[in-house]
């Protein structure tokens, strides 16, 4: 089969600018399609972090934004991924203080429009052949931010033939890039695409549903998710949409990229263990927890969060189940950033409870790392979670996850229920209803577990030992792909 010549767009990329699970994959798959067959490259937006690890410079491409303003794009290889990149060079759009979407007092950039508008339309311009040297077949956009590049596709496909579909990958159907009306006319779409056929939403413009509306085949992130978005309850309001898509959309679980997660092989641990030889762990937990200040305990159950602080984690379950945790004998260790009341409440519980509570609140990979490796659960109660990797890192690091039974958390854990412990299938801890009481219950699964230590081995040794990696979800890719470029 001649090599598939895949282009991918994504606002994010580990490691050179991630503020969630988007970048790691969009790190992560490249490499992994490569390996599948595929030829990929891939364009961001020129983001300080990545101007600077882009090399091997070749003459830009110019390009004239549908607003009129003129930009290039640089063409090279990003050092750190060792991928060949384009990059949007416009420092009026993203070299600016704060984060990739907000500005440093947290407030969405006011032409967040313009700035993610252009990764899509650049990413059109490349499918109709702005490198003469190198044109994609597939243009792979992840998330609201690249979403508009089917709707550009599909435009210009009108215009002419055009031998490249879009694939558009759902992260999160909770984020969907809505503006205000207004702003139509500087996207450069035709009038008809302000519709309730195509990205109009609620009177506003909805970058997502352009990206649902338009996009030859739409992926999100676990199969469970991909059902889920298809009822009202977690549809965000496109579920109809999504129901009338369904022969287009499907759902592909993301996977781990071993080359970063890997207890064995993690530099960012102080210990490096496996299932074979898991006495590390118990290393690693006695030095995070020496490091932290937490009572010097081998036997407490250690339970750690690494997530963004926002409504979808749950994570006031964590709050309200605090004290009966610690009264027996547990120990919490989190780290994370967000919402201003869930980084004020943890931090005012972390200051009453020294020795058993330890709150960090920030973005810190590396420890990340090492509360994986450290703690002996995961938890991840979100009530909602397309995919989840967190959980899957837990799993990985022989850090049993705990998690609600929704998205990709259903489709990667397995209680702890006598019949999957006595099958060999449990790997962790499940509620099915969101609430207190079922959160509460799988909270006492766990301690019941950790007290039979030679059971709770095995399991963490399963966990360890599962596989996870990336060759499953980069054949369905390739799979997808050409079942899209065969009905062109
Ligand atoms: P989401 O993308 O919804 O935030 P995921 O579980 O898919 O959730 O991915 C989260 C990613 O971000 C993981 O790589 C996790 O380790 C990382 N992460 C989350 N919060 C932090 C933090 N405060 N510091 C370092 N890494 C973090
Ligand atoms: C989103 C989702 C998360 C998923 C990640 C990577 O941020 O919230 O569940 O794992 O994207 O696909």
């Amino acid at each position: 089969m001649p090599v598939m010549k895949v282009l991918q767009v994504s606002a994010e990329i580990f490691p050179l600018l991630k503020t969630g699970g988007l970048a790691d994959i969009a790190g992560a798959m490249p490499r992994a399609l490569s390996a599948a067959g595929c030829e990929v490259r891939v364009l961001l937006p020129g983001f300080a972090a990545v101007l600077e690890d882009l090399q091997e410079l070749q003459p830009g491409l110019e390009l004239t934004a549908p607003w009129g303003q003129g930009v290039v794009v640089r063409r090279g290889r990003l050092a750190s991924l060792d991928l060949m990149a384009y990059v949007i060079d416009a420092p009026q759009l993203y070299l600016r203080a704060g984060g990739p979407y907000q500005d440093a007092q947290r407030q969405p950039h006011a032409d967040n429009h313009r700035r993610f508008a252009l990764l899509s339309f650049a990413a059109a311009e490349l499918a109709c052949a702005l490198d003469a040297e190198w044109q994609p077949q597939v243009v792979h956009s992840h998330d609201w931010h690249a979403a508009l590049a089917s709707a550009y596709m599909a435009f210009s496909r009108a215009r002419q033939p055009l031998a490249v579909v879009s694939v558009y990958t759902v992260h999160n159907l909770a984020y969907q890039g809505l503006f205000a009306a207004e702003l139509f006319a500087e996207l450069g779409l035709p009038d008809s695409v302000f519709s309730v056929d195509g990205m109009e939403y609620h009177g506003q413009i909805s970058f997502m549903k352009a990206g649902l509306s338009y996009a030859d085949r739409i992926t999100t992130v676990s199969p469970t998710y991909a059902r889920e978005i298809q009822t009202p309850e977690q549809g965000c309001g496109l579920d109809g949409l999504l129901r009338a898509r369904a022969g287009v959309l499907s759902g592909i679980l993301n996977a781990v990229d071993e080359s970063v997660w890997n207890p064995a092989h993690d530099p960012l641990i102080p210990f490096a263990y496996d299932a074979r030889k898991p006495a590390g762990k118990a290393q690693c937990k006695a030095a995070l927890q020496q490091e932290l200040g937490l009572t010097q305990r081998s036997d407490a159950l250690l339970f750690g969060v690494v997530s963004r602080l926002t409504e979808q984690k749950g994570l006031h379950l964590v709050l309200t189940a605090l004290d009966a945790m610690l009264e027996r004998g547990a120990q919490l260790v989190v780290l994370g950033s967000g919402e201003a009341a869930l980084e004020r409440a943890l931090s005012d519980l972390a200051a009453a409870y020294p020795e058993t509570l330890s709150v960090r609140i920030g973005y810190d990979e590396q420890h990340a790392h090492r509360i994986f490796a450290a703690s002996d659960v995961t938890l991840v109660p979100s009530r909602f979670e397309p995919c989840g990797l967190t959980q899957m890192y837990g799993l990985k690091y022989g850090s049993l996850p705990l998690v609600h039974r929704v998205g990709g958390l259903a489709d990667t854990v397995v209680d702890c229920t006598l019949e999957d412990l006595a099958e060999g299938l449990a790997n962790g801890f499940v509620f099915a209803e969101f609430s207190q009481q079922a959160f509460e219950r799988a909270l006492c699964r766990s301690f019941a577990l950790y007290a039979r230590r030679t059971e709770w081995n095995r399991v963490r040794s399963r966990a360890m030992r599962q596989s996870l990696g990336w060759e499953n979800a980069a054949r369905q890719y390739v799979a997808l792909y050409q079942d899209a470029l065969n009905s062109l």
